[in-house]
């Protein structure tokens, strides 16, 4: 996986045009964020229309949105920030979970846990490739996913980067763009996304 999309979805009812069009963009790969109340209903729906689709949950907050996010389908979680009770509720599960890390105590905690990916957000206002790089030299066992900020524009910087596992980003999948129903425009950044993530990362 070299990149995929944050999703936020207002409402449960673009769920599916919404799987569709990533499927058929060719990234079948979403992190759906509690973000709304649609967020659990939205990962059920695109899961049972998609079983192969790697949808997470992201912006699990509390342990009970883990367990809603899994009911649903969710096969990753992912939290903003390093909260410990979420990652060891997780652990404990056996559910995939990238925690947020920024910084160089939060990657310690990670790394105590075992842990070999972490997110990395807000990416570009904590710095991006570069801070990335700066932590990963003592914690060489990290792969980051960076996240917030990420775009057409910087996609090649980050995914130059070993370091950088994938990246996140809700370019192709802008709030509005699902609201006015533009699913064949999302269907097509997608594909150009993918494309040029492959053009970077062959
Ligand atoms: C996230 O939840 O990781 C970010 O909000 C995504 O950031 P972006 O909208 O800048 O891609």
């Amino acid at each position: 996986m070299k990149n995929f999309r944050i999703v936020v979805l207002d409402d449960v009812k673009d769920a599916e045009k919404l799987a569709d069009a990533l499927v058929g963009g060719g990234l079948p790969c979403a992190e759906v964020t509690f973000r709304t109340a649609a967020a659990e209903e939205s990962i059920r729906i695109m899961t049972e229309k998609y079983p192969d689709m790697l949808v997470g949950a992201g912006t699990v907050l509390t342990t009970e949105q883990v367990d809603k996010a899994v009911a649903a389908g969710a096969k990753f979680i992912v939290s903003p920030g390093f909260d410990a009770e979420i990652v060891d509720y997780c652990l404990d599960k056996n559910i995939p979970i990238l925690p947020g890390v920024i910084s160089p105590s939060e990657a310690a905690q990670a790394v105590k846990r075992g842990l070999s990916v972490v997110k990395f957000f807000p990416a570009e206002q904590y710095g991006g490739v570069t801070t990335i790089k700066a932590l990963a030299a003592p914690y060489t066992m990290l792969k980051f996913m960076p996240t917030g900020g990420v775009s057409v524009k910087n996609l090649k910087d980050y995914l130059s980067c070993d370091k950088i596992i994938c990246c996140g980003g809700s370019w192709m999948v802008k709030g509005d763009m699902i609201k006015s129903g533009e699913f064949d425009k999302i269907k097509q950044m997608t594909k150009e996304a993918v494309e040029l993530a492959h053009s970077i990362r062959k």
